[in-house]
């Protein structure tokens, strides 16, 4: 017998104390409950007292972020909390039919889970390399981003936030902020590492290796692991990555439901 309860105050620290069995599996759910609970509804699943998966849904960015993470057959009692437009569902491919059995029109990608370790990376440092800071580097960053395509263009205030929250390093060459990556989920088992990106003019230089080499420094500093999300299509990230020494452990699709957005 499945009963579907909505996460609050009173059954909150029980779901917290589920996710925290497996943290690198469910990172994102349990950062947004702790960290971010104004942007997050949640729903559980539990078979008697048995907590069997969820769905969430996290409001703070363009369009609604969904995790369902359950076993097959229960996903369908979950999906009807989805939103039912514009939004980007992250689940494991078992689950795609069931996604696309709600959403018809939907439109996937695969994206790999890479991780690493303390103790098992390479470093690349160099001293072209910095940590940016809020109100210097937000325009900067403003600027690199503007070559960036299929992604909506934000103020330099959301930058200047973007830095004073996150670990952000970049690259820059005579002056100019050519390269950058970040961490924008710290928790103490496991850091995010993301935005890795490189104006089109200088690829293939080294720079992205440096700008995520320093971030995955800092995020192994402070947590046993660092791990990323990667599309499973885009070989010179991979390559990136695999030279620090991330390593593959498993996929995740990306839906797009009407958004556009793709990983
Ligand atoms: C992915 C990206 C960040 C790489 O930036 P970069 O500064 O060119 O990266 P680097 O120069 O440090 O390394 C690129 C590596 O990929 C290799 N590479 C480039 N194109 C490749 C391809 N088609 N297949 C395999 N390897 C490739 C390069 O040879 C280089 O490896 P090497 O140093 O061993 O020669 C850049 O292409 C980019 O900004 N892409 C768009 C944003 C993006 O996809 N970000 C990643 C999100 S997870």
């Amino acid at each position: 017998m499945f009963r579907i309860e909505k996460v609050n105050e009173n059954n909150k620290q029980c779901v917290i104390d589920f996710l925290r069995l497996d943290v690198i599996r469910h990172v994102f759910a349990l950062y947004d409950i702790l960290h971010e609970p104004e942007h997050t509804t949640m729903y559980t699943i539990f078979e008697g007292e048995q907590l069997k998966g969820y769905i969430l849904i996290y409001t703070a960015m363009e369009f609604p972020s969904v995790v369902l993470e359950c076993e097959g057959d229960i996903a369908e009692r979950l999906i009807k909390y989805a939103p039912k437009n514009r939004c980007i569902i992250h689940v494991s491919p078992s689950l795609l039919p069931i996604v696309t059995r709600k959403f018809s029109d939907e439109k996937h990608y695969v994206e790999n889970w890479m991780l690493v370790k303390r103790g098992e990376a390479d470093f690349f440092r160099s001293k072209l390399v910095r940590r940016l800071c809020a109100d210097d580097d937000a325009s900067n960053l403003a600027i690199l981003l503007s070559s960036q395509r299929d992604r909506p263009k934000r103020s330099v205030k959301k930058y200047i936030d973007l830095i004073s929250n996150e670990s952000i390093y970049g690259v820059f060459v005579n002056g100019k902020l050519v390269s950058y990556a970040g961490s924008f989920i710290q928790l103490p088992q496991v850091w995010m590492i993301g935005g890795v990106y490189t104006d089109p003019r200088h690829r293939r230089k080294g720079y992205a290796t440096l700008a995520t080499s320093v971030v995955t420094e800092e995020a192994l500093k402070h947590a046993e692991t660092a791990a990323l999300f990667v599309r499973s299509d885009n070989c010179s990230a991979i390559k990136v990555y695999e030279k620090i020494g991330y390593r593959k452990i498993g996929e995740k699709l990306w839906v797009d439901i009407g958004t556009g957005m793709k990983p």
